[in-house]
């Protein structure tokens, strides 16, 4: 399933806008019905990925091309963990694109009197949905619904595997930020073994020529990333060190089944990142976070509010990114 940019120029995307739908029909599609995973995903496709976001940031403004892009075609979200940035950004990115979005209320929804998976997924499909946007508690059950439906999935975090459309978005900011995806250091802080987050951009961006750092509790470090290449630091400080751009994660209490260290008050003295800390790193670091944040634990609130920190940056570009998400796999040629 490998993407073919063959005969493809990305240069001419804001040229594509601007000659309308016609010129936007010209940009390659990706060649694939899902977006599950970065696990799986080129990194000409990545590229391709943000250099479309790019385009629809800068059409934004030219709402009359974006909104027939995808006008005549649907799409449903159907979130069973909660979300405020992914489900709002989707809806939005939908909207933008001239789509029909649902949110599937899973509380109110026959998932309540117990209905399985694949009958959810077959029932929006035979209601008529093109794409179904799911995020789901348990690691591949968007794979799983995938197989079962000819409507494109699109994976909004599967329990602790991945949250593919989070990296692309964080990529696309780093790219934004920095002006490239190479040579870069970047230190992921935190809790790594309960992260889709984590897992996500380090299988995206082990894709490009950077160093990758991470650090946080042994109890939260899964060995298993030292094939992509990430170097463990024992000590934050020797991590952030001339780092480019510090990845905070959240702390996920939800996720823990017994406690992986010992005081909330001592994960944030040890692991927690503040103004202090961040002098370590390059002149010019940039401090990201996928939110929600947990203020004074992961990251100190006047860091979070600082000019350091693109966390809201990274929300915004959200939309871009699933817009051009959305047309990659559902816009036609
Ligand atoms: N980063 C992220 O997935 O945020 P939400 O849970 O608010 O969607």
């Amino acid at each position: 399933m490998s993407l073919s940019t063959q005969g493809v120029n990305h240069a001419p995307y804001t040229m594509a806008v601007s000659a309308g739908l016609d010129g936007l029909r010209q940009i390659k599609k990706l060649e694939r019905k899902d977006l599950l995973g970065m696990h799986d995903l080129s990194s000409e496709e990545v590229e391709l990925i943000l250099d479309v976001a790019d385009c629809m940031k800068g059409a934004m403004s030219n709402a009359n091309v974006l909104s027939e892009c995808l006008r005549g075609k649907s799409l449903a979200t159907a979130f069973y963990e909660p979300s405020t940035r992914t489900r709002t950004s989707f809806e939005r990115a939908g909207k933008a694109l001239g789509m029909s979005v649902t949110n599937l209320q899973i509380d109110v929804s026959s998932v309540a009197k117990g209905e399985s998976l694949k009958d959810t997924a077959l029932t929006l499909q035979s209601v008529g949905y093109d794409a179904i946007v799911i995020r789901h508690w348990a690691s591949g059950a968007p794979h799983f619904i995938a197989k079962y439906v000819s409507a494109s999935v699109i994976n909004a975090g599967d329990g602790m595997h991945e949250h593919p459309t989070q990296a692309l978005l964080d990529l696309y900011t780093m790219r934004k930020v920095k002006g490239r995806l190479h040579g870069l250091k970047i230190a992921i802080i935190g809790d790594i073994l309960h992260s889709r987050v984590a897992r996500s951009i380090i299988f995206a961006l082990s894709k490009f020529n950077s160093e990758l750092v991470v650090c946080g509790p042994p109890t939260m470090l899964p060995r298993a990333f030292s094939e992509f290449g990430v170097k463990v630091a024992k000590r934050i400080e020797e991590a952030i060190e001339g780092a480019d751009i510090i990845y905070m994660l959240r702390i996920q209490l939800e996720r823990q089944r017994v406690g992986l260290f010992p005081s909330i008050g001592e994960y944030a003295k040890l692991y927690g990142m503040t103004l202090e800390r961040v002098r370590l790193a390059s002149e010019d670091a940039i401090v990201m976070h996928p939110g929600p944040m947990n203020r004074g634990v992961e990251i100190a609130s006047d860091l979070a509010d600082s000019e350091k920190a693109r966390i809201l940056d990274q929300v915004t570009n959200g939309v871009a990114v699933r817009m051009a998400v959305l047309w990659l796999l559902l816009g036609s040629q």
